[in-house]
């Protein structure tokens, strides 16, 4: 599964029926994520970003194509294998934090373990405890989110996407409901997250925000128009301790890699 990477798409195809009229959000999208990636999705609204974010996360099935998240092959999977794959393997953050009102950021951050089951029930609570410290909110822990801001909410958001320990991170617009120095303090938090070794899609309008991530995938109309890979995000310096052991005496592989995604 490492060689065709986390999320491997071939020729993606989504149609939604609307009555009698089809809407073709994704039109024959190719792609490959390597495990580790950090990968901005940007294109103008409507042209696909969320429909292709919804399919890899597991919430949705392809019309056609080829789907392998994590190696498992999306558009075969019965509703309760693709609900487990979604549960261990991939964390979701949306634009509008979609958390759970009435309860507390501790409660919202084990509500997924609770589901998924995949944390033993004895080490939950201090996992999630060390989530909420670990994106700033170990003094947060108890209240609920009408009496948290907006940064806070999209925080605990991401301690709850951490919860299963999820190898993907998706995340659709995550700083959109954000003013401009809270987004960059969530920024930063993915930067932090992508260093430790996860795998990030994060959809984004905003080129500053884009332009930290390794690779920029641009989408019109349900078709990828565009691949940019940035090697200074990679010198800047996230990923040479991890996994670079080889083809580094090559020289220019780095440059070389610009247009062959
Ligand atoms: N559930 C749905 N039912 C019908 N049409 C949809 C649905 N979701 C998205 N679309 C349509 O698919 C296209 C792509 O939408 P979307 O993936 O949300 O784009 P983006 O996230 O880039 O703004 C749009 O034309 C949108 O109206
Ligand atoms: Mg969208």
């Amino acid at each position: 599964m490492s060689t065709n990477g986390i999320v491997h798409a071939e020729d993606l195809v989504k149609i939604y029926r609307m009555g009698k009229v089809d809407v073709k959000a994704l039109d024959g999208v190719s792609l490959t994520i390597p495990e580790g990636e950090f990968l901005a999705i940007m294109g103008p609204s409507g042209s696909g970003k969320s429909t292709l974010m919804n399919l890899i996360g597991c919430l949705d099935k392809p019309t056609s194509g080829t789907l392998l998240v994590d190696g498992q092959d999306v558009g075969k999977l019965s509703d309760r294998r693709l609900a487990r794959l979604r549960g261990r393997t991939i964390g979701f953050v949306f634009q509008t934090f979609n958390l759970i009102p009435r309860i507390s950021a501790l409660d919202n951050v084990l509500l997924p373990m609770g589901l998924v089951g995949a944390i033993p029930k004895s080490q939950r609570r201090r996992r999630a405890v060390r989530l909420l410290e670990q994106v700033g909110l170990g003094h947060r822990v108890t209240h609920m989110p009408n009496e948290l801001s907006g940064g806070e909410r999209q925080r605990v958001a991401i301690a709850r996407a951490l919860a299963n320990d999820p190898k993907l991170l998706l995340a659709d617009e995550p700083t959109g409901n954000l003013d401009t120095k809270t987004g960059r303090a969530i920024l930063e938090l993915f930067r932090e997250l992508h260093r430790q070794g996860r795998t990030i899609v994060l959809v984004t309008h905003d080129p500053d925000v884009a332009s930290c991530a390794e690779r920029i995938v641009r989408l019109v109309d349900g078709k990828i128009v565009d691949v940019q890979v940035q090697p200074s995000a990679i010198e800047r310096g996230t990923r040479v301790s991890v996994g670079q052991g080889q083809g580094q005496g090559a020289g220019g592989g780095g440059e070389g890699s610009r247009g062959a995604a």
